[in-house]
């Protein structure tokens, strides 16, 4: 007996509860790999993305400058990447629920993604909440589910401007980060974003994959055709220094970096 896949990660989406979402993700992805979900049902469904009432969101310009090597600021930097995985939940969840007639193996990858970013929130909450401050202590940036919003017409475009954009701007800042957090002796974060990056090389893999798969199936040539959403949407572009090992990886080639970065476009 299956059940539909999708009422499942429409669920799992909308609920604003953080303990519950973790939850129901973890059950759906257990009965997903016990072969119990259905991925071929076309029944529309209305999606809606649950977050709890704090933290409050804020423009991307009104979230503080933080200074790692303070208490505070730390604390601020890692609720800042806590929120990150929170909405990586929502996002992953989103990417199987919206759209439909992919073959199998998109929904089981993403499925994976969203039970991968649950462990990353609460790995880093621990962290958070370490230093004495919880998940919702401080204002977070909404940039990250805008994406999600103006990427919502085509499966395309959102492999292109949140995996393989967005996802892989985390992989260029992750470094950075640790050796602030190494330098002001928080050296577990620091370690917690070491298995983060492994996972996240994996994620922006999955968003290179789906892309090229799609823009295969739709005769465009894939580099090309990822500068011009990025000027269409007038998204952030990618800018050095870049983690060109880690994107290397993730299935970026060298030449697309090289051409990223002869070809940003002044703004
Ligand atoms: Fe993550
Ligand atoms: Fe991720």
């Amino acid at each position: 007996m299956t059940a539909s896949l999708f009422p499942r990660l429409a669920e799992a989406l909308a609920i604003s509860e953080i303990d519950q979402k973790i939850g129901l993700t973890v059950a759906l992805a257990a009965d997903w790999q016990a072969g119990k979900l259905d991925w071929q049902d076309t029944t529309p469904l209305t999606l809606t993305c649950g977050r709890p009432a704090k933290p409050e969101l804020v423009p991307h310009k009104q979230v503080l400058q933080r200074n790692p090597q303070t208490p505070e600021g730390r604390a601020r930097l890692l609720h800042a990447i806590v929120h990150i995985e929170f909405t990586a939940i929502n996002l992953a969840l989103d990417h199987a629920a919206r759209f439909r007639g992919l073959p199998r193996q998109y929904y089981a990858d993403w499925i994976a993604v969203a039970v991968e970013e649950a462990e990353h929130f609460q790995l880093l909450r621990q962290r958070l909440q370490a230093l004495g401050h919880d998940y919702g202590d401080f204002p977070a940036h909404a940039s990250l589910w805008d994406m999600a919003e103006k990427t919502e017409h085509d499966v395309l475009v959102r492999m292109a401007l949140v995996p393989r954009l967005l996802e892989a701007r985390g992989l260029d800042a992750t470094p950075p980060i640790q050796k602030k957090l190494a330098a002001a002796g928080d050296h577990e974060s620091a370690r917690a974003l070491d298995i983060i990056l492994r996972d996240e090389i994996g994620h922006v893999g999955l968003g290179d994959h789906w892309f090229r798969y799609l823009c295969s199936a739709r005769s465009l040539d894939p580099e090309a055709t990822y500068r011009r959403l990025l000027s269409e949407f007038r998204a952030p572009w990618p800018q050095a220094p870049m983690n060109e090992a880690a994107r290397l990886a993730a299935g970026f080639s060298a030449g697309e970096l090289a051409t990223l970065l002869a070809e940003k476009p002044a703004r």
